[in-house]
């Protein structure tokens, strides 16, 4: 190892004049340039070195290397002013600052949803919200003839109605289910569509949230369990009530209501999933039992916030979305 020249390179850096932007380039390139540089020419040399002492000689090499660079910072540092000069900016110019938005409180709800059910072992898929009528209908036990296509009646993106933007987010259930094999617990939540005038309750496009779960020995206990662990993460302690009623696609069905300023207030549907359904998609009922549910976010969203109409979240008014935090 040739210490002489080590410590000869060591003082050239330490003495080495810098004045100029030109100076700190020629500095730069004696010292780090790619090939000429004194630098690499030490590092190439290693090859040359005995095996027990190359580690040694490495850490030298590398401690020259920082001496440099150290040198090339403080002089820029020094310096910015002149840089500026020479690139005809002016630092002393106060930046542009660049809001940060908040987060949409619908986003804010489903968040907490999705994390809410993450810690009870449920996985999170995204649906289609463009669908056509099997998944959508058909297949949850909603025949071509079935009232409740009235109540669903939704955009059609062609003439003989077969592609359409879902109405709900139960048409997950099916495209899950078809593709795999129980037990699974999942959650989704998305955009769905359906034909309504637009009101302070509601909109022709609103979000709901859908939980399904299938395992053998799924019992309609199981739900109620996991209604009221979704309602009372949400809402702290509040009055529920289930009340009998009817989805095609579930038996038992129920909907839930929530004491909210003294009202019964109706904000989800569930029930055990139906056999037909669980036929549909090659599932043996015999063996398999679920549940499912399905929840509205707007209509969350507005008891949680205190709000009164809907249409406030697609008015995009600034004043309104920044006063959300995800802390609720
Ligand atoms: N899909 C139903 C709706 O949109 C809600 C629901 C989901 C009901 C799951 C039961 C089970 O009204």
């Amino acid at each position: 190892m040739d210490d002489n020249r080590i410590a000869l390179i060591k003082e050239e850096i330490k003495h080495y004049n810098i004045h100029t932007f030109n100076d700190l380039e020629k500095f730069r390139i004696k010292f780090l340039g790619r090939k000429q540089g004194l630098i690499n020419i030490l590092l190439k040399n290693i090859k040359n070195i005995p095996i027990e002492n190359k580690k040694i000689y490495g850490k030298i090499i590398n401690g020259l290397k920082k001496k440099v660079q150290e040198k090339i910072k403080n002089f820029c540092s020094n310096n910015y002013l002149n840089v500026s000069k020479m690139v005809d900016i002016d630092p002393t110019i106060p930046g542009k600052f660049s809001e940060i938005g908040s987060m949409h409180p619908l986003s804010i709800i489903k968040y907490k949803i999705i994390d809410m059910f993450m810690n009870i072992g449920y996985s999170y898929v995204d649906g289609l919200e463009i669908e056509d009528d099997w998944h959508n209908f058909t297949a949850l036990n909603i025949p071509v003839s079935h009232p409740s296509r009235d109540i669903q009646d939704t955009f059609f993106l062609c003439k003989d109605k077969s592609i359409l933007l879902r109405t709900h987010t139960s048409s997950v259930q099916i495209r899950y289910m078809k593709n795999h094999i129980p037990p699974f617990r999942v959650l989704s939540i998305g955009k769905v569509y359906r034909n309504e005038t637009i009101s302070s309750r509601s909109n022709f496009m609103f979000h709901q949230a859908e939980g399904f779960y299938i395992d053998k020995k799924v019992s309609f206990s199981d739900l109620k369990q996991t209604v009221h662990y979704l309602i009372h993460s949400l809402f702290g302690k509040v009055k529920i009530r289930f009340r009998p009623s009817y989805f095609p696609f579930t038996v038992p069905s129920a909907e839930i209501d929530i004491l909210y300023n003294n009202d019964w207030l109706e904000i989800m549907g569930c029930g055990m999933i139906d056999p037909i359904v669980l036929k549909n998609v090659d599932i043996n009922s015999e063996i398999y039992t679920g549940f499912a549910f399905g929840v509205g976010i707007e209509r969350l969203a507005l008891m949680i916030y205190n709000l009164k109409d809907i249409r406030i979240y697609f008015e995009n008014d600034i004043r309104f979305l920044k006063q959300f935090t995800s802390e609720f």
